[in-house]
């Protein structure tokens, strides 16, 4: 893979703003109707460690569904795969879940964990060096939504495979998400495959419960993305006065996560002035929720072709590996 063909990873139609465009993405969004707060400014120092935390709740089965699906399937995913491959995992963090693929994979050439954050680069990599010392690990830190040019491994591997772990996509339009996915078939090439992870569609009660967890930690999660507008971009958000609310839209297929004003108020950040009502709502995050079969259909219109998809008892999750036709 050359450094030229992972600029194909960037979305045509939403070119993700730099840190430094924070303000004007804050602007852009809460002057627009209905008010909205893009969901990646989510991830500071404190929404990460928030986020983490969610994915050990007991209402959230994402993750551990997820863990699972791998741990009980992972001498066929790894056999699906194939020996001798080039493993891309965007968005990897900490790793639990690449290090259970790694640990079953026959021969992997190289793996190349692709994260925004350096630190938890850092420590994920010194981990795996350490459980895996005869395999090359090539870190980038970048944000995968951006141009990223990737290192050339020692070893020419047998075929690329993309790993998206944890069901971001879900939290893209499915436009976007399509986008997305096409251009990861350019890069994993001919042969390439991606394995990816995707929450399933279900009963609205465990949705709900999910992202409205009875120990607040989500709402927390959502209001600090406030409390980050605060503190970088000198607002006077007043914390006391914002309710997180999550809803699931059963015809659009996804979760929608609000800050919902408690009062008539007025907030500044800089030199602007935003008015709320009482009950009016930003939109915080979408997390779309497919049928296997729509998955399928999306990951097609993108180049893919669906190859199996694992998943637990519930069929609450699936773990999809797709080829690039
Ligand atoms: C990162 N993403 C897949 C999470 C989700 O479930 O959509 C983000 C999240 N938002 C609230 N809880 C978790």
């Amino acid at each position: 893979m050359t450094a030229d063909s992972v600029t194909a990873l960037q979305p045509a139609s939403k070119i993700r703003q730099a840190s430094s465009d924070f303000f004007s993405d804050v602007i852009a969004g809460l002057s627009s109707d209905p008010r909205t707060l893009p969901c990646k400014y989510f991830y500071d120092e404190r929404g990460a460690s928030l986020f983490q935390k969610i994915c050990e709740l007991p209402e959230y089965y994402i993750t551990r569904t997820e863990i699972d699906i791998l741990d009980r399937n992972r001498a066929k995913i790894a056999s699906q795969l194939g020996p001798n491959i080039e493993l891309i995992g965007l968005g990897t963090g900490a790793g639990t879940k690449t290090r259970i693929l790694i640990e079953a994979l026959l021969k992997p050439a190289v793996y190349i964990p692709v994260d925004i954050s350096e630190k938890q680069l850092r420590k994920s990599t010194a981990l795996f060096h350490k459980i895996f010392p005869n395999l090359e690990v090539l870190p980038v830190c970048a944000d995968y939504l951006q141009p990223v040019a990737l290192p050339s491994p020692r070893r020419k591997a047998a075929r690329n495979v993309v790993y998206f772990p944890g069901s971001t996509i879900g939290n893209f339009e499915p436009t976007e998400a399509m986008e997305f996915l096409r251009r990861i078939a350019n890069v994993s090439g001919r042969s390439g495959g991606l394995l990816i992870g995707v929450d399933l569609r279900k009963d609205r009660q465990v949705l709900e419960a999910a992202y409205n967890d009875s120990a607040g930690v989500t709402a927390r999660f959502n209001l600090n993305l406030l409390a980050r507008i605060n503190r970088d971009l000198g607002a006077d958000f007043d914390l006391n006065h914002w309710r997180h609310r999550a809803a699931y839209n059963p015809s659009a297929g996804r979760i929608e996560m609000y800050l919902i004003s408690e009062i008539d108020q007025l907030v500044h950040i800089a030199e602007r002035k935003f008015h709320f009502r009482s009950g009016e709502k930003i939109i915080t995050e979408f997390s779309y929720k497919y049928a296997p079969e729509d998955f399928a259909a999306l990951a097609r219109e993108a180049g893919f072709e669906f190859v199996r998809m694992w998943t637990d008892d519930a069929r609450l999750f699936g773990v999809f590996y797709f080829v690039a036709g």
